[in-house]
Parts: structure tokens; sequence; C-alpha cells
């Protein structure tokens, strides 16, 4: 049932029940009030009643025809129960039942009677200064009933074109105000994923209509945006995966051609080899960054020395920051504890010293520092390169992002370490920040929030880790 046809159905049963309760309320206010009216009026002839006193001596009954509609009959019956006077229609015959006739010498007796499918109201009480004597007035409610039937028609006939109205009404309310979502829904039907960015038209109406087609297309340009960056993705990865695979189908053909020596099968194994790795490499960055998208990347907390974590980083460069000529330190506080996940913190720090070690110039210094900012663990790498181009920096997080002098570096990688390293600083809840340091060279931190960890265990065996590092690094 559509929205329309429901709300005009609710109205509808809403606006009968409430006139249906409002009306019964009027007829019971009205049937009461005039059947007070009534009573009143029985008791005053009752009042009067005396008046129909037979004389002194007189036996006979006062007779007469049927009582006309609204008119008051009074009979005045004596102690053996027989009708001694009243008004002209009073007939002989009592109209209280003998147990009546006793109840009301004792006191008033008020009922409603049906004869003859007519309704009738009779008031009796004990007649005034004559013992035993009973005064009866008696009152058809012909008129009053056919005055409530005749309301209540009237009534339903009203309540049966104010329901039907409201239905109507609803129906035609709920459609104006549902036919701008009926328009979005036609729009957004219509849209194909490639004009989605266009979105719908936003009524200026200012209200929960305009608001949700303002949502929608705020959705729809966060699904366009995304798609567009989805799409830029696969086309950077089907890039870089290109330029190795080329690579190494060369070597392997050149490697396959007749007369090749011994030597120059070796050399192109070994640069097919180097391919591999990068094709690996390039392939485990992918679905990394595809899991941390889906939120796959849990970092693993665990309490971890920081200084001994930095200086296994510094391990890992040592080779490659001998070969450069640079040197490696880290800077961190005796008994920095945090938890963190060791696991992912060391790649993203050995990311980083990858990227200090291709751009600092031989002779200079490579520094990992570690400080604690309240609770925040912040951890930094910088060198005394070039630094980044400072147009660069706001994407350097980005995958793929490179600056184009980077692009045409032969030893230059994808664009994926720093965007790991970022997704590494999300997984522990913090972020990633990059900058060029004033006095020349690049520094990019990670700053994870709350990871501090003060508890008293941490103060074991730092203090020795931190030198230690520091100096062998500086040894070679
Ligand atoms: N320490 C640095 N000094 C100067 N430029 C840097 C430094 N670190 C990174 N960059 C620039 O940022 C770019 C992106 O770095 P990122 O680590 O994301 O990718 P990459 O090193 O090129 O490739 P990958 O890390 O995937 O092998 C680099 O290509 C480089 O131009
Ligand atoms: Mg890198």
């Amino acid at each position: 049932m559509s929205i329309r046809l429901r709300l005009a159905v609710v109205f509808a049963i809403a606006s009968a029940i409430v006139y249906g309760l409002g009306s019964w309320l009027f007829v019971s206010e009205l049937a009461s009030s005039q059947q007070g009216t009534i009573d009143s009026q029985l008791a005053a002839q009752l009042a009067k009643a005396g008046h129909y006193l037979p004389r002194p001596g007189s036996a006979a009954p006062t007779t007469g025809g049927a009582p006309v509609p609204g008119e008051y009959v009074v009979q005045l019956i004596d102690p053996g129960g027989r009708v001694r006077g009243g008004s002209a229609d009073a007939g002989a015959a009592p109209l209280l039942s003998p147990s009546e006739l006793r109840q009301a010498r004792l006191g008033r007796v008020l009922r409603t009677s049906s004869v003859e499918g007519e309704r009738e109201r009779l008031l009796a009480a004990p007649l005034k200064n004559h013992p035993g004597w009973v005064a009866v007035a008696d009152v058809s409610l012909e008129a009053l009933d056919s005055t409530l039937s005749h309301v209540i028609r009237e009534l339903l006939i009203a309540g049966g074109v104010l329901v039907v109205g409201a239905g109507v009404g609803a129906y035609g309310l709920a459609r104006a105000a549902l036919s701008p979502v009926e328009r979005m829904r036609r729009e957004v039907a219509g849209l194909s994923e490639r004009d989605a960015a266009t979105g719908v038209r936003v009524p200026h109406t200012r209200d929960e209509i305009a608001a949700l087609a303002t949502t929608m297309n705020l959705l729809l340009s966060r699904l366009q945006g995304a798609l567009a960056r989805q799409r830029a993705l696969v086309a950077d990865a089907s890039h870089e995966l290109r330029t190795p695979f080329a690579v190494l189908r060369g070597e392997l053909e050149l490697a396959g051609r007749p007369g090749r020596s011994r030597d120059e099968l070796a050399a192109a194994v070994v640069r097919a080899g180097e391919e591999a790795a990068r094709l690996t490499r390039l392939t485990d960055q992918l679905l990394f960054l595809a899991r941390s998208d889906e939120d796959r990347v849990p970092a693993r907390l665990e309490r971890a020395d920081i200084g001994q974590l930095l200086a296994r980083c510094v391990d890992h460069a040592a080779t490659r920051a001998r070969a450069a000529g640079l040197g490696c330190q880290v800077d961190a506080p005796p008994g920095l504890a945090a938890r963190v996940d060791p696991d992912r913190v060391g790649e993203a720090v050995d990311n980083l010293v990858d990227n200090a070690l291709r751009f600092a110039p031989s002779g200079t210094s490579i520094t990992i520092s570690a400080r604690a900012v309240g609770q925040d663990l912040t951890v930094e790498v910088s060198d005394s390169g070039p630094g980044f181009p400072e147009q660069f920096l706001p994407h350097a997080f980005e995958r793929f992002a490179r600056p184009d002098s980077s692009r045409a570096r032969r030893d230059g990688g994808a664009g994926l370490g720093l965007a790991i390293v970022s997704a590494i600083a999300h997984a522990h809840g913090g972020r990633a920040e990059a900058r060029n340091r004033p006095g020349g060279g690049a520094l990019v931190a990670l700053v994870l929030p709350g990871a501090v960890d003060r508890s008293p265990s941490g103060h074991t065996g730092t203090a020795t880790c931190a030198t230690t590092s520091r100096s062998r690094a500086e040894e070679r």
C-alpha cells in the first residue's frame, strides 16, 4: 500500500474515531439534559396534582382520550388502588403496577418503560396531606426520542461526509507533499554512474525534502569521488605493474635467444629476480592498502619499548646506510614505552627510513626520534636531503602520489610508502604528517594519541638501547 493511501486511511480512521467520540458525547449530553428537564416537569406536575382530587362525595374518576405526545398525564390513586382523579386523559387503570404502588406509598418511584415500542417516563410519590394516596405523573418520550434519532441521523450523515473528506484531503496532501520525493526517485533512477555527480534538483522549499535532496547529492558526490579514486587507483596500479612485467618479459625473451653466454643468462636471471621482487612488493603494498580500506588492518597493541623498536629499524637500514655513506641514529628518551603494534610501527618507520636513504646526501645523518607529548607518542624520521617539493606536501600521503621529479627516477618506488605509513597511523587511531625542516630536509611524523604507557614495568633496559643504537649508527 502506498504511503499516500496509508496516510489517507489512517487519517480517515482517526477522524472517524474522534468524530464518533465527539458525537457520542454530544448525543448523551443532549439526552441527559432533556431527560433532566422532563424529570423536573414531572415533579412540577406532581406538585400540582392536588388540583385533581375528587370533590368530597364523588367517587367517579376523571376520564378522557389518549394523551397528546408531550402532554403530561396525571393520576391520583387512593389507598384502595383505584384511580380517583387526574388529567383529562389519565384513564381509569392505574399507571403503576401493584408493587410499584406499594413502593410509591413509601417514597418516590421514577422509571422509564417501553409500551408498544414507545418509551415513557413516570414519576410517582405519596400525595401530600393524604396518607395512602399516590400521585403519578407520566409523559411519553416519543418527542425526545424522535429528536434524538433525528440528531443522530444528521450526525451520521455529516460524519460520513467528514471522514470521506478527511481521507480524500489527506490523500491529496500526502500526494502533494511526496511529489518531490517521487520526482527525486525518477531523477536518481535516470542517473548513470558517470553523471551521478550532477545529483538531483534541490527544491527551494528549505524543508525536509530539500534537506533530503541535499544529503542525497552529498552522498552521490562522495560515491562519485570514491569511484573516481578507485578508477584512478586501478589505472595507477596497472601502470605501475606494467613496467616490471615488461622488463621481466624483456629479460626472459633475451635469455631465451640462442647463443647467450652463461654469464649473460645469469645476469638476466638476476634482473628478472629483481623485477619479480619489485612486483611482489608492489602487490603486497596494494593488498595492505586494500585491507586498510576495509578496516582489516587491525593494530595488535602491546607494550613496546620504543627505543628498542627504533633500534631494530636502524639495523634493517644499516647495510644500505653504510653503502650510501649515511649515519642513522635513534633519539628516544630512555624508558619510553608505548602500547602500539610493534610490527606495523616498525614497518612504517622502515618505509620512512627507506625514503630518507634515497634522498639524504652522503655524509649526512638520518634521525629517528621519539617523544611523549602528554599521553601521545610522536615518532619522527628526518633527513638533511632536499625535502618535499612544497606543492607536493598536501598530496604526500595519497596513493601513487609522487612529485614529477620522482616519477622520472629509476630508483623511485610506486608512491605507496607514505600511504601505507598513513594507514598504519590510522589503524592506531592516529595520523601521519609530512613537512620540511626549517634548516632543510624532510620530516615525517607519526602521531599516535594515547599510546604512551607510563606503567612502572616500562623502565627496564631501555636507556642502554637508545644509546646503543645511536652509537651503533654513528659508528657506521
Ligand atoms: N625524505 C624525503 N625527502 C624528499 N622527498 C621525499 C621523501 N620521502 C618521500 N618523498 C617524496 O614523496 C614521494 C612519495 O613517497 P612514497 O614513500 O609514498 O613513495 P615512493 O618512495 O616513491 O615509493 P614506495 O615507497 O612505494 O616504494 C616520493 O616519491 C618522493 O618524491
Ligand atoms: Mg617510499
